[in-house]
């Protein structure tokens, strides 16, 4: 359904999306996870017609977006990562617009705004502005307004940044209802645990690269299922060598991290050989999408 093919995106000499290539069936929900400045954005945006590629394809439901982008993005719901709504109108008001935008009009335009302020828990504000909504629930009108259409594919960048748990709640099942109806969905995050729990299959990208493409299991087992330890004290007292036949990722005076098999169990062992370290705080990081970024890459996720 969505066909994104050595995508590259360059800003003058530096370049924001590297040979970007996926695809993504109807039903499936893609993720794409990576900290900021990673390049999701410029992804969605070439994927959306908004900008355009320096070189590369793109096609939505068989069209290609340059050359027949009129089909291609009546195939398509985009939900920017900056809202997109009339502050000053209402809730219901907003849908209106957006609808007649669209081209729906009469019974089927009101049935539609129904059915989407159903779906994302706003029918009972639908009468009020929208700039006495939380930003939640802004986030939530603002994902309304994409889908009233019924788009066959949903771009969705970053919808969930600073809404409160409920608005969060609300736009999760949303996109889970629309991937039972068969939907294709590419839902951008830095939140690994949304995309752990959401997505069908995910790709990792950092400085414009996918750097791991998968389902969540199939990152996992990239992994080896090893933990991150990290530790936080004075190892300047020790040589490196006292972690031989680990696999090492930091060694600073102040913090060691390391990857480690069954870290439970190896645990006190390894903490005796620390000390004289006086360690202050010690966490064990279980494999997951958050240690796989951090394995391919040396950064955490959120720095
Ligand atoms: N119009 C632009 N001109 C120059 N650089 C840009 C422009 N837009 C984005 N960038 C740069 O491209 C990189 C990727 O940005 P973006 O796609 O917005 O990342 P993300 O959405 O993952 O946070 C960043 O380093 C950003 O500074
Ligand atoms: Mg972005």
């Amino acid at each position: 359904m969505i066909k994104i093919e050595a995508l590259t995106k360059q800003y003058g000499q530096f370049t924001a999306a590297d040979a970007v290539t996926f695809d993504v069936q109807a039903g499936e929900i893609f993720g794409l996870l990576g900290p900021n400045g990673a390049g999701k954005s410029t992804t969605i945006n070439c994927l959306s017609g908004l900008l355009e590629p320096t070189s590369g394809d793109v096609s939505i439901n068989g069209h290609p977006m340059v050359g027949d982008g009129i089909a291609a993005k009546q195939s398509l719901g985009l939900v920017p990562q900056e809202l997109a709504l009339y502050e000053d109108l209402t809730g219901h008001e907003n849908l209106n617009f957006w609808g007649q935008a669209y081209g729906l009009s009469g019974e089927a335009l009101k049935q539609r705004i129904d059915t989407v302020l159903d779906l994302v828990g706003l029918s009972d504000r639908q009468k009020d502005r929208v700039e006495t909504y939380s930003g939640g629930m802004k986030r939530r009108l603002n994902f309304a307004c994409a889908i009233l259409h019924e788009p066959k594919a949903l771009l969705l960048d970053e919808p969930t940044v600073g809404v409160d748990p409920q608005s969060r709640e609300h736009l999760l099942s949303a996109v889970a209802d629309l991937k039972t109806q068969g939907t294709a969905v590419i839902y951008t995050s830095h939140y690994m645990e949304e995309v752990e729990r959401l997505c069908d299959r995910v790709a990792i990208i950092d400085k414009g690269r996918i750097m791991a493409m998968g389902t969540v299991d199939e990152l996992r087992s990239q992994m080896g299922e090893k933990d991150l330890i990290v530790l936080k004290g004075d190892f300047s007292v020790l040589n490196q060598d006292v972690l031989e036949g680990f696999e090492v990722m930091e060694w600073s005076d102040n913090q060691v991290r390391f990857w480690c098999a069954n870290a439970a169990s190896q645990l006190p062992e390894l903490l005796a050989k620390f000390a004289q370290c006086h360690i202050k705080e010690t966490a064990v990081k279980k494999a997951n999408l958050e240690s796989l970024f951090i394995k391919l890459t040396g950064r955490a996720l959120r720095d």
